[in-house]
C-alpha cells in the first residue's frame, strides 16, 4: 500500500522526506511526491511547494534536489495506485481549489464516487482520477477558519480505510494524521514530530511512536501531539519505545515478509471486497463496469492464471460455474496459447495474475480476446499489462506482496473471484444457498495443490496435492511412515469420505495432520495430529484451510534454513515465456 510521511520541526523538512521517502520504496509504488510549506520571504506570502513523479523517489529527489524547497512543515508520499492509473496528476500530494489544504493518503474512500459528486456539484473541480482528491476538497466545504475541526467534519463523512498526513498553509504549525483501518504513527523526536504509515520510515529518527487508533486524529504543533476522536474527544496513547532496525521495520516486526503478509490476509480480504458488495449483496466493480445485458449473453467462462493464480482460476472454475450455471473452465495459461481452443464472443476470458505481467497469461489473454471473448483482468497491479490489455479489471487492492510466494494475493483473488460469481449468478437470476454448500465442497482440491506448491516452493520438499477421491488411483502407492499427508477434513458433504481416506492412509503407516472443523473428535485417535479450523461457511473455509498450509510451507522452510522470501530458482514475476 501507500508510504506516507509528514514532518514539522526545526530542521528543514524537504531533505527528511526524501530520506523517508527512500526507505519506504520497499512497499512497491508506481509515484510520488511532496508538499513542503514554505518559509515567507520578506512581504511575501506563505507558499507551498508541491513536486511530484510519475515515477520513481530518485527521479522526485532529482527534481527537488534542482531547486530545494525550505519549510519546517512539509509531507511526501509514494503511491501505490488503487484508483487511476499512475500518473502524475493521481500521484500524490492532493489539494483543494484554493490550492491551501495538501493531503496524502493510504487506502480506499469507498464512497468516494458519492462524495465527488456531491462537491462537484458544489462547484469544486478534480483534475486527478483518485478516491483521494475528495479529501481535501471535503475539508475546504468545512473550513471555517479552524483547520482541525474542518478536518474532522470531513472525516465523518468518509466510509473505507485510510492514514492521512495533511497541512493547510493557513496552519503553518499544524500537521494533521488522521487513520481509520490503515496503519498510522506519530513520531516523537526532539521537539520535532513525524508522521508515518509505518515506523521503517522514521526509525532513523526516533524510536518513540504514538500509535494511532481506530477513527484518531492526531494534531501535531511544535508543542507535541494531541490525539482526539472524530468528535473531538481527547484520547491519551501509549508511547512505544521500537526499537527495531530498518530491515526489521520493513517487515513490521516479523521474521519475513512471507509471514507478514500471510498476517495480512485479513485486511487484503477486506479490502478486496471494499466497496463492491452492498448490504444486499449487490455487486459492483468499479474498473469493469459491464452492463448486465452483455454479462446475460456469456455461456462460457475461461480463466487464465500460471501457479499459484491458477490454483485461484480452479477454485473460480468451481465457484463460478456451479453458482451462475455457466460453464467455465481453469486453463495453465502457458498450455492455452498452444491450442485451438473455442473461444467466442460469448466467452469472458477471466486472466488471473498478481502482477499482471506474467507472459504466459498475458499471450494467452491476447488470443482469447483475438477469439472475440470479453475480458477482465484479476490482478494486484493497477495500470499493470493485464489490466492495460483486457476489457476491464478486478483489482485486489491486497497491497504489495514482497515475497516471492502468493500468500495474502491469493486469498483476495479467491474473494474477488467469490464476487465476480455473486455477480454473474446475479445476472442469470440464479444462485441458491445449498448449492453454495455443495460446490465449496470441490473447492478442496486447489486448496491441496496450493499448499504442495507452497512447500515445494520454499522449502524445496517435493509435495502432491490431490482430491480424496484421486488417491486411490495412484498417489496412495507414495504412502509409508516416511512420506507424511495432510487431510483437509472440514466440515461439509464429502468429509465422511475424507475421514475414510484417512484411515486408509494410516493402514499404510503414513503419519497424517488432520485439518478439521472445531469440536471434531471423529479423527482423534486416527490422525497423527490435528488442527482445528473455526466452524465459518464453507466458502470461508477455503481460505482458513489454505492459510494454514501456507503456515505450514513457511514453518518448514524456517526449520530448514531456506530462503523463505526468496527462494532458489523463483522469480516474483515471470514475465519471460
Ligand atoms: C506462487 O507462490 C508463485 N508466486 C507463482 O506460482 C505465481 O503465482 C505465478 O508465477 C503467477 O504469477 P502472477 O500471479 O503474478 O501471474
Amino acid at each position: 500500500m501507500c508510504g506516507i510521511i509528514g514532518y514539522l520541526g526545526g530542521r528543514e523538512a524537504t531533505p527528511i522526506l526524501m530520506e523517508s521517502l527512500k526507505r519506504l520504496e520497499y512497499r512497491g509504488y508506481d509515484s510520488a511526491g511532496v508538499a513542503v510549506l514554505e518559509l515567507p520571504r520578506a512581504g511575501e506570502a506563505v507558499r507551498t511547494s508541491v513536486t511530484k513523479s510519475e515515477a520513481k523517489v530518485d527521479t522526485l529527489i532529482a527534481k527537488l534536489k534542482m531547486n530545494m524547497p525550505s519549510g519546517n512543515l512539509g509531507i511526501g508520499h509514494t503511491r501505490w495506485a488503487t484508483h487511476g492509473k499512475p500518473t502524475y496528476v493521481n500521484a500524490h500530494p492532493h489539494t483543494d481549489c484554493k490550492g491551501k489544504i495538501f493531503v496524502v493518503h493510504n487506502g480506499i474512500i469507498e464512497n468516494f464516487a458519492e462524495l465527488k459528486a456531491e462537491l462537484e456539484a458544489a462547484g469544486h473541480e478534480f483534475p486527478s482520477d483518485t478516491d483521494t482528491e475528495v479529501v481535501p476538497h471535503l475539508i475546504e466545504a468545512n473550513y471555517k477558519g479552524d483547520f482541525l475541526a474542518a478536518v474532522r467534519a470531513a472525516l465523518k463523512r468518509i466510509k473505507g480505510a485510510y492514514a492521512l498526513a495533511m497541512f493547510s498553509s493557513d496552519d503553518p504549525e499544524l500537521l494533521v494524521g488522521a487513520r481509520l483501518n490503515a496503519p498510522l504513527v506519530v513520531g516523537i523526536g526532539d521537539n520535532e514530530y513525524y508522521i508515518a504509515s509505518d515506523i521503517t520510515a522514521i526509525i532513523p529518527y526516533t524510536k518513540r511512536v504514538l500509535v494511532l487508533g481506530e477513527g484518531e486524529v492526531a494534531a501535531v504543533t511544535p508543542l507535541g501531539a494531541e490525539v482526539s476522536t472524530l468528535d473531538g474527544v481527547t484520547v491519551n496513547p501509549k508511547i512505544v519505545h521500537v526499537d527495531w532496525d530498518v530491515s526489521q521495520a520493513q517487515k513490521g516486526g516479523y521474521p519475513h515478509f512471507m509471514l507478514k503478509e500471510i498476517n495480512e490476509t485479513p485486511e487484503a480480504l477486506a479490502n478486496a471486497m471494499r466497496g463492491r458488495l452492498t448490504d444486499d449483496g449487490t455487486v459492483s466493480f468499479r474498473e469493469f463496469d459491464v452492463a448486465d445485458k452483455q454479462l446475460r449473453r456469456i455461456d462460457d467462462i475461461l480463466l487464465l492464471g500460471m501457479g499459484t493464480s491458477r490454483h485461484a482460476a480452479m477454485i473460480g472454475e468451481y465457484v463460478i460455474e456451479d453458482w451462475s450455471g455457466i460453464p467455465a473452465r481453469a486453463e495453465d495459461a502457458s498450455e492455452f496459447r498452444y491450442r485451438r481452443p473455442t473461444v467466442g464472443e460469448k466467452t469472458l476470458g477471466v486472466v488471473i495474475s498478481q502482477s499482471g505481467e506474467t507472459a504466459d497469461t498475458l499471450v494467452a489473454m491476447q488470443q482469447a480476446k483475438a477469439r472475440g471473448a470479453l475480458s477482465v483482468a484479476v490482478t494486484n497491479v493497477v495500470a499493470s499489462s493485464a489490466a492495460r490489455d483486457a476489457d476491464g479489471a478486478i483489482y485486489l487492492h491486497a497491497g504489495p506482496e514482497i515475497g516471492v510466494a502468493s500468500t495474502k494475493t491469493l486469498h483476495a483473488h479467491i474473494v474477488s473471484l467469490y464476487l465476480l460469481a455473486m455477480r454473474l449468478a446475479d445476472v442469470k437470476g440464479r444462485v441458491s444457498p445449498e448449492r453454495k454448500r455443495e460446490l465449496v465442497e470441490a473447492l478442496r482440491l486447489p486448496v491441496a495443490l496450493e499448499g504442495a506448491l507452497k512447500l515445494k516452493e520454499i522449502s524445496y520438499i517435493h509435495a502432491e496435492g490431490t482430491s480424496g477421491g484421486e488417491l486411490k488411483h495412484g498417489p496412495i502407492a507414495l504412502l509409508d511412515d516416511q512420506f507424511p499427508v495432510i487431510a483437509i477434513c472440514t466440515a461439509g458433504t464429502t468429509k465422511d469420505k475424507m475421514v475414510s481416506n484417512v484411515h486408509e492412509i494410516v493402514a499404510r503407516n503414513a503419519p497424517v495432520l488432520a485439518l478439521i472443523t472445531k469440536g471434531d473428535r471423529s479423527l482423534n485417535g486416527v490422525a497423527t495430529d490435528v488442527f482445528e479450523i473455526p466452524e465459518v461457511d464453507e466458502a470461508a473455509a477455503v481460505v482458513l484451510n489454505t492459510v494454514v498450509l501456507q503456515l505450514f510451507a513457511y514453518h518448514v522452510a524456517v526449520k530448514l534454513g531456506q530462503d523463505v522470501d526468496q527462494p532458489r530458482n523463483l522469480a516474483k514475476s515471470v514475465t519471460v515465456e
